[in-house]
């Protein structure tokens, strides 16, 4: 076993130990002292028993998409990044009826070699983010251009900004940093860390900057060449 996944094995026993060490505690509890216990703390008992476990649900969720990630093979295709990301943006669009959305995309974009779900989960992962941490109301702008002979794509959000301090923590599992927005909103840190994971996977690159006005998150990926796909296929 690698390295990598003895420290995600660790990280993921730690994780599912917290929640039902809670969970039995309480349980057992309530089992043994039902007669003792009064009935708001019953229920206070019982609320925390449900938090617990809708928290065991959304991680076991994640786990099982980053063990896809790393263990599903990847179809590699002639890719056209901009249809993607028009498709993308309204799914998200929809769950965030307050943000405003602007795609600026490059019309003569040339293709890339990706795989479409993979991408498509990157783009996800990106949009929704710069929509949940920045407030109602703000732009998140999704780009793409050329730029030193890669394909470039942006998203970029009028949103609450990553703190230098926290620039490393940022594409490790389960790191969910501390700011207003990530207190009220739901998530378990995986998504920059499987989004790092696939881009990598697809000989790209991810690379972000943030400030107080807002935070761009930008991917490269090498434009579309024949001699990849032999070279892909021959390798496989
Ligand atoms: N666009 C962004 N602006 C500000 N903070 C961000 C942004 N994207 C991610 N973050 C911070 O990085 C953390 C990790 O992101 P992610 O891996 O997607 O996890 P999740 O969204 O589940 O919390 C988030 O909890 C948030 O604190
Ligand atoms: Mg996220």
């Amino acid at each position: 076993m690698s390295t990598i996944e003895e420290e995600f094995i660790a990280t993921v026993s730690h994780e599912l130990r917290t929640p039902l060490t809670s969970i039995r505690g309480f349980s057992q509890t309530l089992l043994n002292s039902w007669d003792k216990i009064k009935d708001d703390d019953k229920k206070k008992f019982i609320g925390i028993i449900e938090e617990q476990s809708n928290r065991l649900i959304h991680l076991v969720e994640n786990i099982l998409t980053v063990s896809r990630a790393d263990a599903e093979h990847q179809v590699l295709k002639k890719t056209n990044v901009n249809e993607i990301i028009r498709k993308i943006v309204p799914l998200i669009e929809n769950q965030y009826k307050g943000h405003k959305y602007e795609i600026n995309l490059m019309p003569t974009l040339p293709p890339a070699l990706l795989d479409e779900d993979k991408f498509q989960q990157i783009m996800t992962n990106l949009v929704d983010n710069a929509s949940k941490y920045s407030e109602e109301g703000k732009k998140v702008t999704i780009s793409t251009e050329i730029c030193k002979n890669m394909i470039c794509i942006k998203v970029k959000d009028e949103g609450v900004g990553i703190k230098a301090e926290d620039y490393d923590k940022i594409f490790k599992k389960f790191s969910r940093l501390e700011n207003h927005l990530t207190s009220k909103t739901q998530g378990n840190g995986l998504g920059l860390y499987i989004t790092k994971q696939l881009v990598e996977k697809m000989n790209g690159h991810i690379t972000f900057t943030s400030s107080k006005e807002g935070t761009i998150f930008e991917i490269v990926f090498p434009f579309y060449n024949e001699e990849d796909v032999l070279r892909c296929s021959q390798t496989s």
